[in-house]
């Protein structure tokens, strides 16, 4: 069966970015002009994605309100002759059907996912992490369908760190399968300094069949007292298997200050409109 549905958890507070996120969702904070949760959606879609879940919780109707039609908005665009703005906020609501369910307890990643069944139902799905923003062609997402159509068992991203930030990290135990390719033995939530099984981390890019669902339902709260997927997938693995895949492509942390700014100026760097003035301005600064 094809991969028609991405579920995107979109629950977390975003204590990292405060004080921005005491009133907006971390998820709208922009890219240069494109709110991170944008980007997330355009890879599903580009991935051949037809539905996407997000799971969301309180304050964050933004959200929902992001991916709706805006009738008021569209008429001022409209009076003002402004026909590619017009379009472009159109487009936002029109290219692909997204369902919003609240995950009404804050308790973990694997619980924000099962929060996701009665939306996805009785068929394999993409898990996509916002805090995750891939520049991969094709998309991180795709690359992961792919994998997932030809073997028949799970897939999760996976990307080489230092040891120093395997404990930030779901990290797993695998033996090469194929160029890229790791057949999973064991995974870990956020291993503690020193005891990490590999360099292997997981990154936030899934896909899953729905056998997940009451493995996750299963599991006990684990690492900070949650409910990690990690773990349930874990299970997964000792019953069908799980198959990782060393993505091509970059991969932007857009859930950390530093690697939300990293990206800010890379895909600036890529817009001429903007290229052109920052680098030379970032020439100055840097020789100052
Ligand atoms: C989550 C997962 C972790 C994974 C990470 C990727 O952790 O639990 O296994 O490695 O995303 O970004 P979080 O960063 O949400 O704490």
């Amino acid at each position: 069966m094809s991969v028609r549905k991405a579920v995107i958890p979109a629950a977390g507070l975003g204590t990292r970015f405060l004080p921005a996120t005491k009133a907006i969702p971390k998820e709208m904070l922009p890219i240069v002009d494109v709110p991170t949760i944008q980007y997330v959606v355009d890879e599903a879609i580009a991935s051949g994605i037809e539905h996407v879940v997000l799971v969301t919780g309180r304050g964050k109707d933004a959200l929902v309100d992001y991916f709706d039609r805006a009738p008021e908005l569209e008429q001022f665009l409209a009076e003002k002759g402004k026909d590619d703005l017009l379009a472009m906020v159109r487009d936002i609501a029109e290219k692909c059907e997204v369902i919003a369910i609240r995950q009404k307890e804050p308790r973990g990643l694997g619980h924000a996912v099962l929060a996701a069944r009665p939306a996805v139902g009785d068929e394999p799905f993409a898990v996509l992490l916002g805090d995750d923003i891939f520049d991969a062609d094709p998309p991180c997402i795709r690359q992961l369908i792919d994998v997932f159509e030809a073997r028949k068992q799970a897939v999760i991203a996976l990307l080489e760190v230092s040891d120093a930030q395997t404990s930030a990290y779901g990290v797993i135990k695998g033996t090469p399968l194929a160029p890229g390719l790791h057949q999973v033995e064991g995974m870990v939530e956020k291993p503690a300094p020193g005891t990490a099984p590999s360099r292997l981390a997981i990154m936030g890019r899934y896909v899953l069949p729905p056998d997940i669902f009451p493995l996750i339902a299963a599991t006990p709260p684990g690492k900070g007292g949650e409910i990690q997927l990690t773990d349930a997938l874990d299970r997964l693995r000792a019953a069908s298997g799980v198959i990782g895949c060393a993505f091509r492509g970059t991969r932007y942390d857009a859930g950390d200050k530093f690697g939300y700014l990293q990206a800010n100026l890379e895909y600036a760097l890529k817009r001429p409109d903007l290229a052109a003035k920052l680098r030379p301005y970032l020439r100055d600064l840097v020789g100052k």
